[in-house]
């Protein structure tokens, strides 16, 4: 059996644990392959909201594996949390939950250095979740990482106490004022606790997986946008957030993908800072933030609200490979007369369709197409059928323009409010 892929195609929060946890119960086994706890994955059941981080989002189904990958970065004490919440209710962590030894580990100074460096930065600042995601990854390609492997040494705590002397040296070239011991105990708590969890070689374990016919599903984090290569560099996370992370993230071969799911939301939104082309500053903005209650999921940031940007969807579905495409949030545009869509930018003078090497530094502004609304309320539908004609005409148009057909379209947040497109999709 092959991969299925899911992966955002903006700049995150597109609503991938919402369709990962949807399309679970195709699957034995979900697998994040990159990232950390910079993600804030929510999905919605049973009147009940849940935010994951590290875990990936079939973690509600029972029997499913739930495996974090060695391209993750582990924060051992948010991952605590994050475990003891869904012990509470009575998920069989111990069974489902198996973590790649050779993810690397977030140690408390690698968020030190990530605050030190977004204070030096100023107004140039990436607007990190700081989580200590970029240093982490630093230190893994610098070659001084650690891995959840090196826990389970009789060294690790000389380990770690070589690594964190290196941070105070680097520290010390910054401004800051920190208390390192303060945020020890419950990182080596956090430990602990994951010295309980089941540690594998996740790449031998996936590849026997597949042998053995078993279906996996590649959960991304972030979005194509925020990619360290393809993204609006330098504002972007450390990692490969698109589908070819699976591989080197996962362990799994090119030839061994199948499905790629982008996901996409009906406007646009972007946490932090950086360049956001179709960025709208008037109440417009403001309204798609109040209906689709646009803040951070792992910070609680307002996220900056916006209309479709269409060079940059095609962009990502092209470094990607999508084969096919999940719509979110339609229903926050329910009361939208009009919606704008960005299909070219004017870019340093230039009309142009595509998504240019930069877009922080030379002016880039949208053309946009204005399309009808569909003044309905879509949050209670339930099949392709009952959705209203505008809205139809307005998933027509995106496939279309992006030359990928749309799957799935998404009315609410809660699992039954996901509309299939085609019969098979969700069956
Ligand atoms: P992720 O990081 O891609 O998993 O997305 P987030 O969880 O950070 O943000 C998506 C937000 O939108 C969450 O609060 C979801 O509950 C919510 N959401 C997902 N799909 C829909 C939808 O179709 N409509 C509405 N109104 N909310 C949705
Ligand atoms: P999910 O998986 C939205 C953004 C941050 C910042 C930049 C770098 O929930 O979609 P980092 O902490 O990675 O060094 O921050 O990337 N960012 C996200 N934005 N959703 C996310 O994850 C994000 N993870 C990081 O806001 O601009
Ligand atoms: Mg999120």
């Amino acid at each position: 059996m092959a991969v299925d892929v899911l992966l955002g195609l903006q700049w995150g929060d597109e609503g991938k644990g919402k369709i990962v946890d949807v399309l679970t119960p195709k699957y034995d086994i979900i697998a994040r392959f990159q990232g950390g706890p910079n993600a804030g994955h929510t999905l919605e059941f049973e009147g009940i909201k849940h935010v994951l981080h590290t875990i990936p989002s079939g973690i509600f189904h029972n029997g499913v594996k739930n495996v974090v990958g060695n391209g993750v970065v582990i924060d051992p004490v948010i991952l605590k949390v994050e475990i003891d919440k869904l012990l509470k209710m009575g998920v069989d962590i111990k069974a489902q939950l198996l973590i790649s030894k050779k993810a690397h580990i977030i140690l408390p100074t690698h968020k030190l250095l990530d605050k030190a460096s977004e204070i030096a930065k100023g107004k140039h600042k990436i607007g990190s979740t700081l989580k200590g995601i970029g240093p982490t990854y630093m230190d893994k390609t610098g070659r001084n990482g650690i891995r959840v492997g090196d826990v389970f040494a009789p060294n690790f705590k000389e380990t770690y106490a070589t690594l964190v002397e290196k941070h105070h040296n680097i520290l010390k070239n910054y401004d800051f004022d920190y208390n390192l011991s303060e945020l020890e105990d419950a990182f080596f708590e956090g430990i602990e606790t994951l010295k309980g969890l089941t540690p594998i070689d996740s790449e031998h374990y996936l590849n026997q997986a597949m042998k053995a016919g078993k279906k996996i599903l590649a959960e991304g984090a972030q979005g194509s946008l925020l990619d360290v290569d393809f993204g609006t560099y330098p504002f972007v996370t450390s990692s490969n957030t698109i589908t070819a992370g699976t591989c080197t993230g996962l362990g799994i071969a090119p030839n061994k993908i199948d499905r790629i799911i982008g996901i996409f939301k009906a406007y646009c939104t972007r946490v932090g800072s950086g360049p956001f082309p179709t960025e709208d500053f008037t109440e417009t903005g403001a309204k798609i933030r109040e209906i689709g209650h646009e803040f951070g999921a792992t910070t609680g940031r307002e996220r900056r609200c916006g209309w479709i940007d269409i060079p940059a969807l095609k962009y990502a579905i092209m470094i990607n490979g999508v084969t096919e495409l999940s719509m979110m949030k339609g229903d926050v545009l329910d009361t939208f007369e009009t919606i704008k869509v960005c299909t070219h930018y004017m870019h340093g003078g230039e009309k142009i369709d595509f998504f240019p090497y930069s877009i922080n530094d030379t002016e880039t502004t949208p053309v946009y197409e204005e399309i009808q609304g569909w003044n309905t309320d879509t949050t209670k539908l339930d099949s392709s059928e009952a959705l209203p004609e505008n809205l139809i005409a307005y998933v027509k148009y995106l496939e279309n323009l992006l030359e990928t057909p749309i799957t799935i379209v998404s009315v609410g947040p809660d699992r039954s409010q996901t509309i299939a497109m085609n019969a098979d999709v969700l069956a």
